[in-house]
């Protein structure tokens, strides 16, 4: 399974605004935009909330973590079975929340294939995109921590990352498609990545913690 581009990927992280109940809302609007507008949109949400998710939207769902392991004494771990079984059709992984060692990120990425899953692997720079780009992934998100959750994005302030990113990783990896994400708030921030060759926009605060996150995304997709 591949995902549609140009895509929006909303990361719901860990705000209050985006787990539990909140975070079923907050699908249900992705989904009710995705179907009006035809436009791609996945949601990446927390292990505990893919199942009651996924059964009641029809866009994908995404785990934000995964670990490199199988079934087994693995105690606190995030199993890939478990996260396909509970409808999850892939999952973010090293988000720069959340850095794997590159031994455990090239298991886990090898799990996803295993499983039939998407890696939607995340680099914190055009260097570490490379490195990534060598597993394969169906998808390489480069995001700059320094730019995460503030309102200067990725495409404004270094446009240039985004570019090399695309460069490079097409030279490694033909296939793997490049996203890029960190500040991404509005229309122009999006199309500003996609005319630098990048395939959609991984995104958190701007949609999670506004008071209409539904204006934002269409005003978002609007640019794909
Ligand atoms: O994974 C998305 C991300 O880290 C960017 O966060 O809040 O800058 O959109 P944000």
């Amino acid at each position: 399974m591949m995902l549609k581009t140009p895509i929006l990927i909303v990361n719901f992280k860990t705000y209050s605004h985006s787990t539990g109940e909140n975070a079923l809302k907050l699908a249900k609007i992705c989904d009710e935009i995705a179907k009006k507008t035809g436009k791609s949109i996945a949601v990446a949400v927390l292990p505990e909330d893919i199942n009651t998710i996924s059964k009641q939207i029809s866009i994908p769902v995404l785990a934000q973590h995964v670990d490199g392991i199988e079934y087994g004494s693995h105690t606190g771990h995030v199993l890939p079975e478990s996260i396909k079984n509970h409808g999850a059709v892939g999952s973010l992984l090293n988000h720069s929340e959340d850095q794997y060692r590159f031994r455990d990120l090239k298991k886990a990425t090898m799990r996803m294939k295993e499983t039939g899953m998407i890696s939607v692997i995340c680099a914190a720079s055009p260097r570490m995109s490379k490195k990534v780009a060598m597993l394969n992934p169906e998808f390489v998100a480069v995001e700059l921590s320094e730019l995460i959750g503030g309102d200067v994005s990725v495409s404004t302030a270094k446009p240039k990352i985004i570019s090399k990113t695309v460069k490079i990783v097409k030279r490694k990896s033909p296939n793997t498609v490049v996203l890029c994400g960190a500040g991404v708030n509005s229309f122009d921030d999006v199309k500003k990545a996609l005319e630098l060759g990048a395939q959609g926009v991984l995104v958190a605060s701007a949609i999670v913690k506004s008071e209409n996150p539904k204006k934002v995304i269409e005003e978002m997709v609007g640019a794909f």
